[in-house]
C-alpha cells in the first residue's frame, strides 16, 4: 500500500492541442490545465472529441499539433507505455480466462515483477477497491460493478500519476452507476492520482468532479466547478446541454443595467443579460424547470405566463408539469412533490424570478447540438 500512497497525482497541460483526421477537425485548438490530484471530468455529446482528447493525453494518439505536458515535463516523444498514465477504455475488457488477481497483475508481469510480488500487489489493490477475497474468481463470476472495480485496480497497478477513464460506468444500470460514483471518488481521494474522467452523463460529471470541461463539436466551451457550469453557464450550448431549460426566443426589447427584457410570442420577460446583448438583438431567455413555479396568490415573481397545464408526471420526489403558453414549445416545471393536487387541462399562472433567467444570443445551432427541441 505504501507504493500506492506515494503514487501522487501529476498535473496535465495541453498547449494548443488539435486533432485533424483526414481534413475533419475532431479537436479544435485546445489549451487546458488539469491540476495534480484533481478529479477532472470531460462532458459532452457523442462525437464531440472526448475520447480523442484522452487518447492524446495517454499517448495512444499523436496530436496533429500542440504539446502535452505531464507533471511539467513534455511527453510528446513518449509512447503510451512510457507515460505516467493509465487508461481505462470505453469498452473495457477484462481477460475472461484469467483470474481477478491475474487481470490486475497483468501490467506488472510486463515490468518483470515476480509472481509472488504480483500477487501481493494485486491483493493490496483489491483491498483498495473493496474486493478483498475475490482474487481467485474469474471476471464472469463478478457483478458489473465489481468488474469495473477490477478494471480500476488493474489500471492503478502500474502506479500511474494520471488515470484516464473513458465512460467506465456506461454499461452499468442506474443504481449501480450511482454507487460506483462514490466508490471511484473514494478511490481517487485515497490514492491522490489525477483522474481524467470522460462521460456524457451530466449527473456523473457534476457530482464527482472537482472541475469539469464541457465540450461541443471539438471545442471546450467552459471549464469550471459544477456550480459554475450549472448556475453560470458561459455559452448557450453549456446552458442547454447541462440540465434542462425552458427556452423563450425573441428579441431584446430593452436593456436595463445588467438585465434585459426579451419579447417574443410567449410574452415579455426580464432576465440577466449575461452576454451583454443590445436592444433589437435576436435573443433567447432560459430558465430551468426547477426555478419555474405555479403562482397561486402571494407576491408575484418578476415574470408571469398564462398557460394551460397539459400533463403531469409524478417522478417520486418531483412532480413534473408540462404546460403550454401562447408559443409552440411546452413549458416544463419541476416541483417538489409536496402532495399537492394539480389539475390537468386547467389554466395556470407560471412564474419565475428575473434573477433565475438568463438572456443569451439566439443560437439554434447550440440548441440543436444540445438536443433541445426547437
Ligand atoms: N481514427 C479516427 N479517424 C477518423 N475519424 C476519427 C477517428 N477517431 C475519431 N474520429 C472522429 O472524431 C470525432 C470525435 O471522436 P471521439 O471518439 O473523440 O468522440 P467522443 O466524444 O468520444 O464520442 P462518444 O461519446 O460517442 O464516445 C468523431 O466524429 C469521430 O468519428
Ligand atoms: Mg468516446
Amino acid at each position: 500500500m505504501s507504493d500506492l500512497k506515494s503514487a501522487r497525482g501529476q498535473s496535465v497541460r495541453l498547449k494548443d492541442v488539435a486533432m485533424v483526421f483526414d481534413g475533419f477537425t475532431a479537436v479544435q485548438s485546445t489549451d487546458l490545465t488539469i491540476e495534480a490530484g484533481e478529479f477532472f471530468s470531460i462532458l459532452g455529446p457523442s462525437g464531440c472529441g472526448k475520447t480523442t482528447l484522452l487518447r492524446i493525453v495517454s499517448g495512444f494518439q499523436a496530436a496533429t499539433s500542440g504539446a502535452v505536458e505531464i507533471g511539467g515535463r513534455p511527453v510528446d516523444h513518449l509512447a503510451a507505455n512510457r507515460r505516467p498514465t493509465a487508461m481505462i477504455f470505453q469498452n473495457l475488457a477484462l481477460f475472461p480466462l484469467m483470474s481477478v488477481w491475474e487481470n490486475i497483475a497483468f501490467g506488472l508481469a510486463a515490468r518483470g515483477i515476480g509472481k509472488r510480488e504480483q500477487r501481493t500487489r494485486a491483493e493490496e489493490l483489491l483491498a483498495l477497491v473493496a474486493l478483498e477475497g475475490q482474487a481467485d474468481k474469474r471476471p464472469a463470476q463478478l457483478s458489473g460493478g465489481q468488474r469495473q472495480r477490477v478494471a480500476v485496480a488493474r489500471a492503478l497497478a502500474v502506479e500511474p500519476s494520471v488515470l484516464c477513464l473513458d465512460e467506465p460506468l456506461s454499461a452499468l444500470d442506474l443504481k449501480l452507476r450511482q454507487h460506483m460514483r462514490a466508490e471511484l471518488r473514494a478511490i481517487q481521494k485515497r490514492t491522490g492520482v489525477t483522474f481524467i474522467y470522460i462521460t456524457h452523463d451530466q449527473g456523473e460529471a457534476l457530482s464527482m468532479s472537482d472541475r469539469l470541461a464541457v465540450m461541443n463539436a471539438g471545442r471546450i466551451e467552459q471549464v469550471g466547478a459544477a456550480s459554475d457550469i450549472y448556475d453560470r453557464p458561459a455559452t448557450p450550448f453549456v446552458a442547454s446541454f447541462v440540465g434542462e431549460q425552458n427556452v423563450f426566443r425573441g428579441r431584446v426589447a430593452e436593456v436595463r443595467d445588467n438585465m434585459a427584457y426579451v419579447e417574443g410570442i410567449e410574452g415579455r420577460f426580464l432576465g440577466r443579460n449575461v452576454s451583454g446583448l443590445k436592444t433589437g438583438d435576436a435573443a433567447m431567455l432560459l430558465v430551468r424547470p426547477e426555478r419555474t413555479g405555479l403562482v397561486n396568490g402571494g407576491p408575484a415573481p418578476g415574470n408571469l405566463i398564462e398557460a394551460r397545464i397539459e400533463r403531469r408526471e409524478l417522478e417520486g420526489p418531483y412532480l413534473n408539469i408540462v404546460a403550454r403558453g401562447r408559443g409552440e414549445r411546452s413549458i416544463v416545471l419541476h416541483l417538489a412533490n409536496d402532495g399537492r393536487v394539480v389539475d390537468t387541462n386547467g389554466s395556470a399562472r407560471i412564474g419565475f424570478a428575473c434573477e433565475d433567467a438568463l438572456v443569451m444570443a439566439d443560437d439554434a445551432e447550440a440548441l440543436s447540438a444540445a438536443q433541445v427541441d426547437d
